[in-house]
């Protein structure tokens, strides 16, 4: 039976997936390496660092130091993308997607990689439908790996088995089933062949097709 609901937030509930992706082109185009949309697609779900190791790739010369001096600018080009956002910024249907699951009576919980979701959150005004939002600070791995996940059953007290994930990356659908639990893809199922549901946008979001 459903007892909970972890989702993911960056292209799940809001559209904050382009604001990474400008903020790592500029970073790129800053070192003069190649980067574009479909390259972008990897980082998807991946925390910063793991994001930046991706873009440099095996490229010498980048030291601990010079690796956290990118990924701060980085950090500050998205901080500037986000500033403005608000509850307009929620992508459509997401705020219903939450209360859907409040109705239910189920537990919900933040699984993000973002260490900018709680501020996001809070911006856009739907914290309080939360009951729990992961640290991914306290996480020994990120995304494919199940712990947010596991951390988001835990947190809610239920069994992984009783939960369900809602994702837009690869490295999300992976971590959700690693976890245990079943997955709801939000996106193409070309991009998401494994996910055991797939709808276009939240605003397709059915509890009633994943309770059965
Ligand atoms: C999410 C996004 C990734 C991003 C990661 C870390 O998983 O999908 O693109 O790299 O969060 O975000 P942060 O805000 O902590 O840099
Ligand atoms: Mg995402």
């Amino acid at each position: 039976m459903l007892k909970g609901v972890a989702f993911d937030l960056d292209g799940v509930l809001t559209d904050t997936a382009r604001a990474h992706y400008r903020a790592w082109k500029k970073l790129a185009d800053m070192l003069a390496i190649p980067f574009d949309e479909e390259a972008n697609e990897a980082l998807k779900g991946v925390d910063r660092m793991g994001s930046l190791a991706l873009i440099l790739g095996d490229r010498p010369g980048h030291d601990e130091a010079e690796r956290i001096r990118l990924a701060t600018l980085k950090n500050d080009w998205y901080l500037e993308e986000i500033a403005h956002f608000g509850p307009e910024d929620l992508f459509p249907g997401a705020r219903e997607a939450l209360e859907q699951c409040r109705a239910a009576g189920l537990g919900i919980a933040l699984a993000s990689a973002s260490r900018n979701a709680p501020l996001l959150i809070a911006r856009m005004q739907v914290a309080e439908l939360f009951d729990t939002i992961i640290d991914p600070a306290s996480l020994a791995a990120g995304k494919p790996a199940p712990d947010i996940f596991l951390a988001a059953a835990e947190a809610l007290g239920r069994a992984p088995a009783e939960m369900l994930g809602v994702e837009d990356a690869p490295a999300g659908v992976q971590a959700i089933h690693a976890a245990g639990m079943k997955a709801v893809g939000v996106g193409d199922r070309a991009a998401l062949p494994d996910a055991d549901w797939i709808i276009p946008a939240i605003a397709d979001f059915d509890l009633a097709a994943y309770s059965a």
